[in-house]
């Protein structure tokens, strides 16, 4: 197994539709169907906002420190036996607090579960884009009685139409604080988007990326400055942001010497963890040994870890 680093990770996205089922049961919330087979037949999606629209239909059955702590050991151990050592995961806190779940309660579940796992493990705050820079904010605010409990911040949900930019002064509010940077940005959204993360947000990490290949200026900047870029190849086909596995841009990002790793994004939605994602590297894209292993060092390279901690596992 390829030792790696997981920097693309959506803790809410690790909810499988066994726990989803558990999860609603214990907490008394009703669900449109407990049949295992009918919950996954809606894993069938047609872009990014069909996803959106299940992920987070199915969150309210997330309410206490305990579901939180129980989602996430379940995602480290199955990371774990997918070699991986670091993982910075995300969360979207805007969600919990809109279901009526106190942020302390999330949390105390999740960094609960880091303590008890092997995994170098880090927790990334994401604001949710299509609910404006005030939210992000508000939800700043919020967060930062729990300061020592994250160490980025990050931007998802629905890409187009909103645009990195406005969000520029919770960015500085979040530099200020010591806290790293990374925006998803260049998954539904053009080159532009990405660009705007990298000048206007400060990014110091984006999340996909892979639209920037449209843009050769924009190329060569992230070669020149080694930005990393957290691909995650199976979402992409889950999405429909490429027909096909055969047709990911991820060995051309290679050849250009960019800093790209791979990640799972969603995987109980998506297909697969990062050992699958791997694996269908290696058998749809045909890519050898030596280019996963690249994949797997620049995870290494591209995570907040101390470089102590990342020689270890290099
Ligand atoms: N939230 C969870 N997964 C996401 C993704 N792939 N893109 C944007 N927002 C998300
Ligand atoms: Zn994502």
């Amino acid at each position: 197994m390829l030792p790696t680093a997981e920097l693309h990770l959506h803790i809410e996205g690790t909810l499988e539709p066994e726990m989803l089922v558990e999860l609603a049961a214990r907490n008394g919330v009703a669900l449109a169907t407990s049949d295992l087979d009918e919950l996954r037949a809606k894993y069938d999606f047609s872009d990014l906002q069909s996803f959106l629209d299940l992920y987070y239909a199915n969150l309210p059955v997330l309410r206490t420190d305990q579901d939180f702590y129980d989602l996430t050991s379940a995602y480290l151990a199955r990371a774990e036996r997918a070699g991986v050592r670091r993982a910075e995961i995300f969360f979207d806190p805007q969600v919990h607090l809109g279901n009526g779940v106190p942020l302390g309660a999330v949390f105390e579940g999740i960094t609960g579960a880091f303590q008890n796992s092997p995994v170098s493990t880090d927790l990334i705050l994401c604001f949710l884009r299509d609910l404006g820079p005030g939210a992000a904010a508000e939800t700043l605010r919020k967060a930062l009685p729990f300061r020592e409990r994250f160490i980025g911040v990050g931007l998802d949900s629905a890409e187009v139409g909103h645009p990195p930019a406005p969000f520029a002064e919770v960015y500085q509010q979040a530099a200020a604080e010591g806290l790293h940077r990374v925006a998803h940005a260049g998954e539904e959204g053009g080159p532009e988007y990405v660009r705007d993360a990298l000048d206007v947000l400060g990014a110091e990490r984006i999340d996909h990326g892979i639209r920037a290949v449209e843009d050769p200026e924009l190329v060569a900047r992230l070669r020149d400055e080694q930005v990393p870029l957290t691909v995650c190849p199976l979402s992409n086909v889950a999405l429909r942001v490429v027909d096909r596995l055969a047709d990911h841009v991820l060995p051309a990002m290679l050849r250009e010497g960019l800093l790209v790793c791979v990640n799972s994004d969603d995987p109980a939605y998506f297909g697969g963890y990062v050992d699958d994602n791997f694996a269908a590297l290696r058998g749809d894209l045909g890519m050898t040994d030596e280019q996963l292993a690249l994949l797997a060092r620049n995870s290494f390279d591209a995570c907040f870890a101390p470089d102590e901690e990342k020689a270890a596992w290099k």
